[in-house]
């Protein structure tokens, strides 16, 4: 990978796309600061990523429901690396089921998880990317970010309002040095589905269309990065999904709600 960046903060690193992302920049030009809450599978992850050659790794545990974390990671790893390129604001959950069973403090919680620490990061960082005039800043949106889903309706609010700020902050940052990737993964496996909250009346979820691995997420990510894209759109059927919601958006809004609820029945 060809880049000049070289102190990449990763958020979600303990599994999956985070861990991924923090094992394909394990080479001696990038130094990694990698955040979760799960501290012993932090540590693994480091030793690997030192094991594959990476520059230098720090951990440090955040947990991202509580207010200002996002703010103070910054922070940490700023004072840690003794500088910031490259943050990955990763860290996410996801909540399955109907919006009459998903009560606001549930709402309020996956916000903050998946949207407000992501954007107390950027805004903690933007300042000094803007000063050394060089970095870039990656939001893990989903598909689901493009269009909404029956049954996700908590989740997928997440992900539009990280499409929003990505798009707004492109415009904002043209000519800074600093750059705002989106990455839209379609299903990924990882440890996502286990730790999904699933609602009372709600058991399971089947997935629509082809999926990927986090490794694949992981090389769009870095892609992203590489080659300065604005949005990523990760899967052919995640790519014609997002297209079909531009052409027909009531077509596939019924397409959709025949089929989830066809799901649902099957599952009840
Ligand atoms: N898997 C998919 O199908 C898919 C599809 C589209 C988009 N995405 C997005 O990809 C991102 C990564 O998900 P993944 O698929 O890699 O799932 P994952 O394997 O479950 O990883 C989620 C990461 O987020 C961290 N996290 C969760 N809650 C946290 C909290 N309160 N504080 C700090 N960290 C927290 C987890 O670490 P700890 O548990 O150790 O805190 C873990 O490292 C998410 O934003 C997700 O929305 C996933």
């Amino acid at each position: 990978m060809q880049t000049d960046l070289s102190k990449v903060l990763i958020t979600g690193a303990s599994s999956g796309i985070g861990e991924s992302t923090a094992r394909a920049f394990s080479s001696s030009r990038y130094e990694l600061y990698l955040t979760a809450r799960r501290e012993d599978r932090l540590a693994q992850v480091a030793q690997a990523c030192e094991a594959q050659g990476a520059g230098r790794v720090v951990v440090g545990s955040h947990d991202l429901a509580i207010a200002g974390q996002g703010t103070a990671l910054v922070r940490d790893c700023i004072e840690a690396l003794g500088g910031l390129d490259i943050l990955i604001c990763n860290a996410g959950f996801g909540i399955y089921g109907p919006i009459q069973e998903t009560p606001p403090e549930d709402m309020a919680h996956i916000w903050q998880v998946n949207f407000q620490s992501g954007y107390e990061s950027i805004h903690e960082a933007l300042p000094f990317l803007l000063e050394q005039e060089k970095g870039h800043i990656v939001l893990v949106s989903s598909i689901i970010g493009k269009k909404a889903f029956p049954f996700s309706g908590s989740y997928c609010a997440t992900k539009f309002a990280q499409v929003a700020v990505g798009e707004a902050l492109w415009g904002e940052l043209k000519g800074t040095g600093v750059e705002v990737s989106v990455v839209c993964p379609g299903y990924t496996a990882s440890g996502f589905q286990a730790s999904a909250r699933k609602t009372e009346s709600l058991r399971s979820m089947r997935r629509l269309g082809g999926g990927q691995s986090s490794e694949i997420v992981a090389q769009a990510i870095v892609g992203a990065i590489r080659h300065k894209k604005r949005e990523v759109h990760l899967t052919l059927s995640g790519q014609f999904f997002c297209m079909a919601s531009r052409l027909f958006p009531n077509l596939v809004n019924h397409i959709l709600a025949w089929v989830v609820n066809r799901e649902q029945r099957k599952t009840r």
